[in-house]
């Protein structure tokens, strides 16, 4: 008999390598979990080789939404996620994140009554000109259990007036590359299909809508990546696509554009790269954990100790602050445990089950 039935929300690219290791916790403790992927991301280098690569079953839903303005992507998603929360009564609904699935998820659940839990709650840039704010402020005040991966999250639902439901449990993502970290070291490099020898080249990812749908800051990326002596790995998003194409931009010759990779593949160019150049949350993290110096091309971050212990810098896309990072002096040794020790999961799982 299962013991809990939870709905788990996915859609974005993160979110797949998020669920992963929750729903490895859910299964092996009995519970049940429905898989309910909006479509957000469709493209199968965008989706479905991360289910493929983490060994999750197909989401037992798919609701195709698909690509479109905010408003459209996401009012499409909370009707058809009423209507399965409607017929599958869960206790629980999960939401990882912020993206626009995570707040439809989020609302569709809240306003039906079913309890929801946001994996990742807590976390702010302050900048509420990115739709990922947005998402993650209302998920927060939506939901009943906050499960924070950092103390300093926790402190910021406090500032908030949130103070119910707040677990500090560490990072999924932390237990995802626990995971995923042996696995990626036992593939052929792809560096090396490249011609590119380890440790001497940068890996860079952009696909935040504040860098690529203002095309003065996006030439400015692409100055940003000229400031570099060494090869830059782009794997390009195919927001960054459109958009590089509708500016007629084009990168400058020490850039090597590949097609977006999966998370075993991407792990391992980042594990064997110099270091990291990304408007990502996700990868600033992984660049962390992996013990590589991370360049961020954003004015701020939500992942405040990765930059308070030295191992990331915030550079905007500046060129000359870029060039300064390359060449700058990076710390060495393994950087603190600030995001838990691997059993987030694990924790959440046993607080889901006893609230
Ligand atoms: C979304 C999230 C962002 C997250 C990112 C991870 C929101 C508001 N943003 O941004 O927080 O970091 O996912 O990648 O939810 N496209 C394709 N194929 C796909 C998916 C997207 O071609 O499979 C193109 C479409 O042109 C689409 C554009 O990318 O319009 C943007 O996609 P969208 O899902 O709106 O947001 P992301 O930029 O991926």
């Amino acid at each position: 008999m299962p013991l809990m039935k939870v709905l788990t929300v996915v859609g974005a690219r993160p979110q797949f390598v998020k669920a992963a290791p929750v729903s490895d916790a859910l299964k092996a403790a009995g519970h049940e979990e429905i898989l309910l992927h909006t479509g957000q991301h469709y493209d199968d280098r965008m989706s479905r080789i991360f289910f493929e690569e983490l060994g999750v079953p197909e989401p037992a839903i798919n609701l195709g939404v698909g690509s479109g303005p905010h408003g459209r992507q996401t009012g499409e998603m909370l009707a058809r996620i009423e209507t399965v929360l409607l017929s599958e009564s869960p206790d629980w609904v999960l939401v990882y994140g912020d993206t626009n699935s995570t707040l439809a998820g989020a609302l569709a659940a809240a306003k039906l009554g079913i309890p929801v839990a946001h994996v990742e709650a807590g976390l702010r840039s302050h900048n509420r000109r990115m739709p990922e704010e947005i998402n993650r402020v209302a998920t927060d005040h939506l939901s009943d259990l906050l499960f924070c991966p950092s103390e300093s999250a926790a402190e910021q639902l406090r500032r908030e007036g949130i103070t119910a439901g707040v677990h500090v449990v560490g990072d999924v993502m932390y237990d995802a590359i626990l995971w995923a970290l042996p696995r990626a070291e036992a593939i052929s490099p792809p560096a090396e299909r490249l011609g590119l020898e380890p440790g001497q080249y940068w890996v860079a990812t952009v696909h935040r809508a504040e860098n690529t749908d203002d095309a003065r800051r996006l030439k400015s990326v692409a100055e940003c990546f000229a400031a570099a002596a060494e090869p830059i790995v782009f794997p390009v998003h195919p927001r960054t696509a459109k958009a590089l194409a509708a500016a007629s931009l084009s990168l400058p010759e020490n850039v090597r554009v590949i097609e977006p990779v999966g998370y075993l593949e991407m792990l391992r160019l980042v594990r064997d790269a110099r270091g990291v150049i990304t408007d990502s949350g996700g990868l600033q993290k992984e660049a962390f954990w992996l013990r590589r110096p991370c360049i961020t091309l954003r004015d701020e971050t939500e992942w405040l100790e990765t930059v308070e212990s030295g191992w990331n810098r915030i550079v905007g896309v500046d060129p000359d602050r870029l060039a300064r990072a390359l060449t700058a002096e990076w710390p060495t040794g393994e950087p603190p445990p600030v995001y838990g020790d691997g059993s987030a999961s694990q924790r959440i799982v046993e607080l889901l089950r006893a609230a």
